[in-house]
Protein backbone atom coordinates (compact mmCIF):
# COMPACT_ATOMS: atom_id res chain seq x y z
CA UNK A 1 0.00 0.00 0.00
CA UNK A 2 1.35 3.50 -0.83
CA UNK A 3 1.75 5.27 2.19
CA UNK A 4 -0.03 8.33 1.31
CA UNK A 5 -3.46 5.95 0.46
CA UNK A 6 -3.61 6.27 5.21
CA UNK A 7 -5.13 9.23 6.06
CA UNK A 8 -3.66 11.36 9.11
CA UNK A 9 -5.77 10.59 12.12
CA UNK A 10 -7.55 7.52 10.76
CA UNK A 11 -6.33 5.87 14.13
CA UNK A 12 -5.90 7.87 16.82
CA UNK A 13 -4.39 6.91 20.47
CA UNK A 14 -5.93 8.77 23.23
CA UNK A 15 -4.48 8.23 26.72
CA UNK A 16 -5.22 10.36 29.96
CA UNK A 17 -1.84 11.20 30.55
CA UNK A 18 1.83 10.31 29.06
CA UNK A 19 4.94 11.19 30.00
CA UNK A 20 5.34 12.23 26.13
CA UNK A 21 3.27 11.82 22.81
CA UNK A 22 6.50 11.84 20.80
CA UNK A 23 8.44 9.46 22.77
CA UNK A 24 5.11 7.26 22.67
CA UNK A 25 5.05 7.84 18.63
CA UNK A 26 8.42 7.10 18.14
CA UNK A 27 8.67 3.84 20.09
CA UNK A 28 5.41 3.00 17.99
CA UNK A 29 6.84 4.24 15.01
CA UNK A 30 10.03 1.98 15.82
CA UNK A 31 7.97 -1.24 16.40
CA UNK A 32 6.19 -0.25 12.72
CA UNK A 33 2.94 2.03 13.66
CA UNK A 34 1.33 2.86 10.29
CA UNK A 35 1.64 6.21 8.64
CA UNK A 36 -1.73 8.43 10.14
CA UNK A 37 -1.34 7.15 13.47
CA UNK A 38 -1.87 9.77 16.54
CA UNK A 39 -0.85 9.45 20.26
CA UNK A 40 -2.54 12.23 22.05
CA UNK A 41 -2.87 12.96 25.56
CA UNK A 42 -4.96 15.11 27.52
CA UNK A 43 -1.88 16.02 29.96
CA UNK A 44 1.89 15.49 29.72
CA UNK A 45 4.46 14.51 32.38
CA UNK A 46 7.30 15.10 30.40
CA UNK A 47 6.38 17.06 27.39
CA UNK A 48 9.52 18.21 25.04
CA UNK A 49 10.05 21.51 23.96
CA UNK A 50 12.75 22.23 20.90
CA UNK A 51 16.49 22.69 22.17
CA UNK A 52 15.55 20.51 25.25
CA UNK A 53 13.17 22.86 26.88
CA UNK A 54 10.05 21.82 28.76
CA UNK A 55 6.70 21.96 26.92
CA UNK A 56 3.92 22.66 30.10
CA UNK A 57 1.46 20.13 29.55
CA UNK A 58 -1.35 20.94 32.58
CA UNK A 59 -4.40 18.32 32.40
CA UNK A 60 -7.88 19.43 31.01
CA UNK A 61 -6.63 22.88 29.37
CA UNK A 62 -4.02 22.10 26.19
CA UNK A 63 -4.01 19.82 22.87
CA UNK A 64 -1.06 17.72 22.96
CA UNK A 65 -0.47 14.88 20.03
CA UNK A 66 2.01 13.61 17.80
CA UNK A 67 1.36 12.41 14.57
CA UNK A 68 3.42 8.91 12.93
CA UNK A 69 4.30 10.11 9.17
CA UNK A 70 6.33 7.53 6.73
CA UNK A 71 6.67 10.05 3.73
CA UNK A 72 7.70 9.18 0.59
CA UNK A 73 11.26 9.50 -0.37
CA UNK A 74 11.02 12.56 -2.19
CA UNK A 75 9.19 14.38 -0.35
CA UNK A 76 10.27 17.54 0.64
CA UNK A 77 10.75 17.66 4.63
CA UNK A 78 11.48 20.98 4.84
CA UNK A 79 7.71 21.85 4.76
CA UNK A 80 7.06 19.48 6.68
CA UNK A 81 7.23 22.87 10.09
CA UNK A 82 5.25 25.11 7.55
CA UNK A 83 2.43 22.52 6.77
CA UNK A 84 1.89 22.04 10.44
CA UNK A 85 1.60 25.60 11.30
CA UNK A 86 -0.51 26.58 8.47
CA UNK A 87 -3.22 23.71 9.22
CA UNK A 88 -2.69 25.38 13.37
CA UNK A 89 -3.71 28.60 12.06
CA UNK A 90 -6.44 28.22 9.42
CA UNK A 91 -8.24 25.94 12.05
CA UNK A 92 -8.08 28.77 14.69
CA UNK A 93 -9.33 31.57 12.43
CA UNK A 94 -12.27 29.09 10.57
CA UNK A 95 -13.49 28.54 13.95
CA UNK A 96 -12.75 31.63 16.19
CA UNK A 97 -12.23 34.08 13.93
CA UNK A 98 -9.00 34.64 15.16
CA UNK A 99 -5.48 35.78 13.32
CA UNK A 100 -2.83 33.51 14.27
CA UNK A 101 0.65 34.13 12.62
CA UNK A 102 3.38 31.89 12.28
CA UNK A 103 6.66 32.85 13.77
CA UNK A 104 9.42 30.84 11.97
CA UNK A 105 10.29 28.56 12.06
CA UNK A 106 7.26 26.47 13.58
CA UNK A 107 5.50 28.86 16.56
CA UNK A 108 2.19 29.66 16.11
CA UNK A 109 1.46 32.92 17.83
CA UNK A 110 -1.85 35.05 18.28
CA UNK A 111 -1.41 38.87 19.32
CA UNK A 112 2.44 39.05 19.56
CA UNK A 113 2.46 35.49 21.85
CA UNK A 114 2.62 32.07 21.54
CA UNK A 115 0.31 29.94 22.02
CA UNK A 116 1.47 26.62 19.70
CA UNK A 117 4.92 24.81 19.53
CA UNK A 118 5.57 22.00 17.01
CA UNK A 119 8.15 19.85 17.67
CA UNK A 120 9.52 17.16 14.34
CA UNK A 121 11.58 14.50 15.15
CA UNK A 122 12.79 12.33 11.93
CA UNK A 123 14.47 9.46 11.67
CA UNK A 124 16.52 8.38 8.81
CA UNK A 125 17.49 4.97 7.45
CA UNK A 126 19.98 3.60 4.78
CA UNK A 127 17.01 4.75 1.83
CA UNK A 128 16.56 7.91 3.32
CA UNK A 129 13.56 9.01 5.78
CA UNK A 130 11.69 6.52 7.86
CA UNK A 131 9.20 8.37 9.74
CA UNK A 132 8.93 11.86 10.92
CA UNK A 133 7.23 12.76 14.18
CA UNK A 134 5.45 15.56 14.47
CA UNK A 135 4.24 16.95 17.71
CA UNK A 136 2.18 20.03 19.08
CA UNK A 137 1.22 21.69 21.81
CA UNK A 138 -0.93 23.71 21.78
CA UNK A 139 -2.32 26.27 24.87
CA UNK A 140 -6.19 26.19 24.47
CA UNK A 141 -8.02 26.89 27.74
CA UNK A 142 -5.12 28.15 30.28
CA UNK A 143 -5.42 31.06 31.95
CA UNK A 144 -2.36 33.53 32.04
CA UNK A 145 -1.69 32.33 35.92
CA UNK A 146 -1.32 28.67 34.20
CA UNK A 147 2.06 29.77 33.04
CA UNK A 148 4.76 29.72 35.01
CA UNK A 149 5.99 33.24 35.84
CA UNK A 150 8.60 33.51 33.43
CA UNK A 151 6.33 32.45 30.34
CA UNK A 152 3.39 34.85 31.76
CA UNK A 153 4.61 37.69 29.16
CA UNK A 154 5.57 35.43 26.34
CA UNK A 155 2.70 32.61 26.49
CA UNK A 156 -0.72 32.92 25.29
CA UNK A 157 -3.73 30.79 24.78
CA UNK A 158 -7.03 30.56 22.43
CA UNK A 159 -9.44 31.44 25.89
CA UNK A 160 -7.35 34.05 26.59
CA UNK A 161 -7.38 35.76 23.08
CA UNK A 162 -10.89 34.76 22.14
CA UNK A 163 -12.34 35.28 25.75
CA UNK A 164 -14.41 32.06 26.11
CA UNK A 165 -13.91 28.81 26.74
CA UNK A 166 -12.58 26.79 23.56
CA UNK A 167 -13.54 23.42 22.83
CA UNK A 168 -10.65 20.86 22.17
CA UNK A 169 -12.17 18.07 20.62
CA UNK A 170 -13.29 20.36 17.84
CA UNK A 171 -10.52 22.36 17.18
CA UNK A 172 -8.18 18.67 17.31
CA UNK A 173 -10.52 17.77 14.73
CA UNK A 174 -10.14 20.63 12.41
CA UNK A 175 -6.45 20.78 13.01
CA UNK A 176 -6.50 16.97 11.93
CA UNK A 177 -8.70 17.97 8.58
CA UNK A 178 -6.25 20.45 7.91
CA UNK A 179 -2.95 18.69 8.09
CA UNK A 180 -4.40 16.32 5.77
CA UNK A 181 -5.05 18.80 3.00
CA UNK A 182 -2.09 20.68 3.40
CA UNK A 183 -0.04 16.92 3.74
CA UNK A 184 -2.12 16.62 0.29
CA UNK A 185 -0.61 18.84 -0.91
CA UNK A 186 3.21 18.24 -0.30
CA UNK A 187 2.62 14.85 -1.12
CA UNK A 188 1.85 15.91 -4.63
CA UNK A 189 4.66 18.29 -4.78
CA UNK A 190 2.21 21.35 -5.20
CA UNK A 191 4.49 23.93 -3.08
CA UNK A 192 3.66 26.63 -4.79
CA UNK A 193 0.40 27.27 -2.94
CA UNK A 194 2.04 26.35 0.43
CA UNK A 195 4.71 29.06 -0.23
CA UNK A 196 2.30 31.74 -0.59
CA UNK A 197 0.14 30.75 2.24
CA UNK A 198 3.87 30.42 4.30
CA UNK A 199 4.30 34.16 3.27
CA UNK A 200 0.67 34.93 3.88
CA UNK A 201 0.69 33.61 7.81
CA UNK A 202 4.07 34.82 8.76
CA UNK A 203 4.41 36.70 11.83
CA UNK A 204 6.98 39.02 11.18
CA UNK A 205 6.54 41.41 8.04
CA UNK A 206 8.54 41.48 4.98
CA UNK A 207 11.54 44.44 5.41
CA UNK A 208 11.85 44.18 9.24
CA UNK A 209 14.72 43.57 11.36
CA UNK A 210 15.33 40.08 12.80
CA UNK A 211 18.65 38.27 14.24
CA UNK A 212 18.93 34.69 13.11
CA UNK A 213 20.74 32.40 15.40
CA UNK A 214 22.29 29.69 13.07
CA UNK A 215 24.17 27.26 15.76
CA UNK A 216 26.79 29.45 16.96
CA UNK A 217 26.45 32.37 14.71
CA UNK A 218 24.12 35.18 14.73
CA UNK A 219 23.27 36.76 11.37
CA UNK A 220 21.54 40.35 11.59
CA UNK A 221 19.23 41.79 8.57
CA UNK A 222 16.24 42.27 7.26
CA UNK A 223 13.35 39.73 6.71
CA UNK A 224 12.85 39.22 2.86
CA UNK A 225 10.13 36.32 2.98
CA UNK A 226 10.60 32.67 2.47
CA UNK A 227 11.92 31.41 -0.83
CA UNK A 228 10.19 28.53 -2.75
CA UNK A 229 12.86 26.13 -1.32
CA UNK A 230 11.00 26.80 2.12
CA UNK A 231 14.43 29.10 2.81
CA UNK A 232 14.15 32.15 5.08
CA UNK A 233 15.27 34.44 3.55
CA UNK A 234 17.87 37.83 5.30
CA UNK A 235 19.20 40.61 3.39
CA UNK A 236 22.76 41.14 5.32
CA UNK A 237 24.40 44.47 3.58
CA UNK A 238 24.18 42.90 -0.13
CA UNK A 239 23.99 39.32 0.52
CA UNK A 240 20.81 37.34 0.68
CA UNK A 241 21.42 34.35 3.17
CA UNK A 242 19.24 31.90 2.66
CA UNK A 243 18.68 29.81 5.91
CA UNK A 244 16.62 26.23 6.64
CA UNK A 245 16.92 25.75 10.38
CA UNK A 246 17.90 28.11 13.28
CA UNK A 247 16.41 30.47 15.81
CA UNK A 248 14.74 33.91 15.79
CA UNK A 249 16.11 35.19 18.12
CA UNK A 250 14.94 39.27 18.15
CA UNK A 251 12.21 40.62 15.48
CA UNK A 252 10.01 43.71 15.38
CA UNK A 253 6.28 43.09 14.44
C1 LIG B 1 8.43 24.06 21.09
O1 LIG B 1 7.87 25.10 20.75
O2 LIG B 1 9.46 24.09 21.78
C2 LIG B 1 7.86 22.73 20.66
C3 LIG B 1 6.82 22.25 21.61
C4 LIG B 1 6.19 20.92 21.21
C5 LIG B 1 5.26 20.39 22.27
C6 LIG B 1 4.51 19.17 21.81
S1 LIG B 1 3.21 18.72 22.92
C7 LIG B 1 2.98 17.24 22.05
C8 LIG B 1 4.35 16.71 21.69
N1 LIG B 1 4.92 15.94 22.77
C9 LIG B 1 6.00 16.52 23.30
O3 LIG B 1 6.68 16.07 24.24
N2 LIG B 1 6.27 17.66 22.64
C10 LIG B 1 5.32 17.91 21.58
Amino acid sequence: MKRENLLIGSKVIFLPQCSSTNDLAKESAQMGELHGTIYRCNSQTAGRGKDGKTWHSIPNKGIYFSVILRPEKNLPLCWLPYISGISVCESVRELFNLFPAIKWPNDVYLEDKKFCGILIESSFGREGIDYAIVGIGINVNHEREDFPEDLREKATSIKIVAGKEIDNDLLFEKIIEKLNFWYEKLALNQISIIHKTLNSLSLIPIGSNIEILDGKRIIKGEFRGFNVQGALLLKERRMIHKIYSGEMISFNV
